[in-house]
């Protein structure tokens, strides 16, 4: 199984903080928050790592990240997204790397506790399809929701006024080959991108949809307020794929 770490788009929710950064290399506790999805990579197995990123501080992540040795790797993948186009865009720019195999895309604002070992082991097995990780938060409205019926995810609704449950669809998502080619045929939606929540939605109509429900704490760090949440969590009760520090 390959890695693919989506860190590319505005980051407006963090204006004026990200007018001139890369969301993804501001610091999450002791850490730049592109750190954290690599190193839960790296400790549940998974070393063949793309990273997609674009804007105007693209160029510091190759300075920052080198060729990953710091994270006991002797190699980086890095490719570039021109604009904003989406999630579903961004992952599309992967097709080449991924070349047919199982993909594990983690977003690059979504950071959580628990090893992504079980998760990937459990895709492997799958025959064919997607895979997300959902997680039960108070205030779903900001997430893509995930509405279950019969042990069955039967759909998910992207940031809904009025939402069906609280269980959320964390940026942990994992896709055969298929996933490339739904992506082709998306079109944008009313915020102008193509959306994650679209390509889902068409694994779950082919009936190709699993899901896991995540034990540990997981948050996005993507607002002011998430950010100061997620940096605290990670200074309290640090991920357990975080390397211990001398
Ligand atoms: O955090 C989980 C949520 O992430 C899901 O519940 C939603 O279904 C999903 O749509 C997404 O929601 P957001 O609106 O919070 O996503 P955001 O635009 O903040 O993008 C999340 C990450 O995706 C960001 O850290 C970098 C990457 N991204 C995003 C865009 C729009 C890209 O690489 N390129 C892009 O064009």
């Amino acid at each position: 199984m390959k890695g693919i770490i989506l860190a590319g788009g505005l980051g407006s929710r963090l204006f004026p903080v990200t007018k001139v950064t890369n969301k993804h290399l501001l610091p999450v506790y002791d850490q730049p928050m592109i750190f954290y999805p690599i190193q839960a990579f790296v400790e549940a197995g998974i070393r063949d790592i793309l990273i997609v990123t674009g804007g105007n501080s693209a160029g510091d992540f190759l300075e920052l990240l080198g060729n990953g040795n710091e994270f006991g790797l002797n190699h980086l993948n890095y490719t570039y997204q021109s604009g904003h186009g989406g999630i579903a865009e961004a992952l599309g720019l992967a097709r080449h790397f991924a070349d047919d195999d199982k993909v594990c895309v983690v977003l690059g604002d979504n950071i959580f506790h628990d090893s992504l070992r079980a998760a990937v082991d459990n895709s492997e097995k799958q025959e064919k399809g997607a895979r997300i990780m959902l997680k039960e938060v108070a205030d779903p409205r900001r997430f893509g929701v995930a509405e279950l019926r019969g042990g069955r995810v039967v759909n998910i609704e992207e940031k809904p006024s009025r939402p069906k449950s609280n269980l959320v669809v964390t940026g942990i998502y994992f896709y055969d080959s298929q996933a490339f080619d739904i992506i082709d045929t998306l079109k944008p939606s009313a915020r102008n991108e193509l959306e994650v929540t679209d390509l889902n939605n068409r694994f779950i109509e082919m009936g190709q949809m699993e899901y896991e429900i995540m034990d540990g704490w997981w948050s996005d760090a993507g607002t002011f307020e998430s950010l100061r949440h997620v940096t605290n969590l990670v200074a309290e009760d640090p991920p357990v794929w975080v390397p211990k520090k001398d």
